[in-house]
């Protein structure tokens, strides 16, 4: 389904953010190592972004990788994901270059090994003039720290005079946040039959539409993205007003 070539009348959204969730599940149910769904989960990552960025043609995708709570599993496990991590994020390169794809990152990278921090401020510089799909991916990312950071910034601002703390809105504080000039998505998917937010993205998520399925990560379709894009068109969106006009 492309943008011209829509099933109904409604809008598809601009930006769709996935909790890609399921991973370990996916793998234990098969007698297989946590780390065997990452790796599965790394190729249904790969083949989303291509689809969204391709096909799909959509303007802003937001993956959410690792969370700043993920940083407290075993060693073994958090070794295992920077490792992949900075293979995907060097592997892709070429591709996200070659395909128009701008590559950004959410989160606090400050604690992540050097080697790893050089692969993202790479792809990231590499992919910067890009004008196709602004795929953000989410690394050491919390929701509440983001919120944080963004007020001890706001607070510095005031401290230095350029914030009047009577005129602080919703517009300036937003500036903040890691990605201000990312829509807030108008779709969250969860994969992996949890029900929650697990601390992604909690400012940008006020009036986003969530859809959450039982399918874990590594088996969440092309198909499947589409059925919830579809389901999303039939929602109602009504931003805490009526429909009628005063
Ligand atoms: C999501 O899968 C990937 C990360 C959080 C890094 P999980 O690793 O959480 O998989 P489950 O939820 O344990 O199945
Ligand atoms: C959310 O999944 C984080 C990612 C998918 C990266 P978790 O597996 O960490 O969430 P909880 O622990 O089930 O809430
Ligand atoms: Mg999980």
């Amino acid at each position: 389904m492309s943008r011209s070539e829509r099933r109904n009348d409604q809008p598809l959204p601009c930006h769709v953010a996935v909790i890609m969730d399921g991973n370990g599940r996916w793998a234990e149910a098969r007698q297989l190592p946590r780390i065997a769904g990452h790796r599965s989960g790394a190729k249904r990552a790969e083949e989303l972004i291509r689809f969204a960025g391709g096909e799909l043609n959509l303007p802003y995708l937001t993956l959410f990788a690792l969370s700043a709570e993920n940083w407290r599993r075993p060693k073994s496990e958090v070794d295992f994901l920077i490792q992949l991590l900075d293979q995907f994020i060097a592997a892709k390169l070429e591709e996200f270059v070659a395909s128009n794809v701008k590559f950004l990152v959410i989160g606090d990278i400050s604690v992540f090994p050097a080697s790893l921090q050089r692969t993202i401020e790479y792809a990231i510089a590499s992919t910067a003039g890009n004008s196709g799909l602004v795929l953000s991916v989410a690394l050491n990312y919390g929701g509440r720290q983001e919120i944080i950071r963004a007020c001890c910034k706001v607070n510095a601002e005031i401290t230095a005079g350029t914030i009047d703390p009577e005129r602080l809105d919703m517009t300036t504080f937003r500036s903040y946040l890691y990605a201000p000039h990312i829509p807030d998505p108008e779709l969250i998917i969860r994969t992996g039959g949890e029900q929650r937010v697990s601390n992604f993205l909690l400012w940008q998520l006020a009036y986003t539409e969530l859809y959450f399925t039982e399918t874990m990560w590594p088996d969440f379709t092309a198909k499947e993205f589409l059925q919830a894009i579809s389901d999303f068109q039939t929602r109602q969106r009504r931003f805490g007003v009526t429909e009628e006009k005063t």
